[in-house]
């Protein structure tokens, strides 16, 4: 699987499909506003979406007043399919491009969060992994926080067709390096809405010294 192409594999995943059906899609995104809510950000605090694809957590963070939103996808057609979702997108800034291999990502000005749910565990190459860590630490500000929420290291090995490679804190840390400080975790079963299915998931939330 290491050559195939993400974008193709991406786009044909939400031209085929209505949000409800895609096997990672939440009808409910408490958990990762949970975190959201533990850093006690300002409203005017630059959020960064990693991958955000469909998810209802932009129509909820505006809900909230955070306006300073930059929501990244390497799929068009999912960026587009959740623009037209929102009422608006004031204050949003919508970036396609490869969180691996970035171009318009390393334009972006610092953050204060970068939130990131089920996008990490698709990068299995140690270049992939490398290049996204070096994004994240290049755009996250000291003081700012990072939230991962990844399959756990007993949860599933596939998604949407993909190899991915499951996470513990450890490994988390080990990317992260010494700069970054665990300060909340806890072990989440996710349910697919579309049919039942459940998914074992890692949330974690770390702050950047
Ligand atoms: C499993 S979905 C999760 C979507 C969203 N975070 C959520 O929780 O509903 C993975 C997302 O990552 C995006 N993605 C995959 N590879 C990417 C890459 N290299 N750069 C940016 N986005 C990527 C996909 O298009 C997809 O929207």
């Amino acid at each position: 699987m290491k050559d195939y192409n993400f974008k193709l594999h991406w786009n044909k995943a939400y031209k085929n499909s209505d949000k409800e059906n895609l096997g990672w899609f939440e009808n409910d995104i408490t958990e990762s506003f949970k975190l959201i809510q533990k850093c006690e950000l300002s409203k005017s605090s630059i959020i960064f979406n990693a991958g955000a694809g469909e998810s209802l957590l932009i129509k909820k963070l505006q809900k909230h007043g955070y306006s300073k939103i930059i929501i990244n996808d390497i799929s068009d057609i999912a960026i587009e399919k959740l623009k037209s979702s929102l009422d608006t997108i004031n204050g949003l800034n919508f970036i396609i491009d490869d969180l691996t291999n970035p171009f318009e990502l390393l334009k972006i000005e610092e953050v204060d969060l970068w939130h990131d749910r089920a996008v990490l565990h698709f990068f299995i190459n140690l270049k992939q992994i490398e290049a996204y860590f070096n994004l994240l630490k290049q755009k996250v500000k000291s003081g700012g926080y990072v939230i991962f929420s990844e399959f756990a290291l007993n949860g599933a090995k596939k998604c949407c067709g993909l190899e991915i490679l499951n996470y513990d804190n450890n490994m988390f840390q080990n990317n992260l390096g010494d700069d970054f400080q665990l300060i909340y975790t806890y072990n989440y079963l996710y349910t697919q809405p579309s049919n039942g299915n459940t998914r074992k998931y890692i949330y974690s939330l770390f702050k950047r010294k």
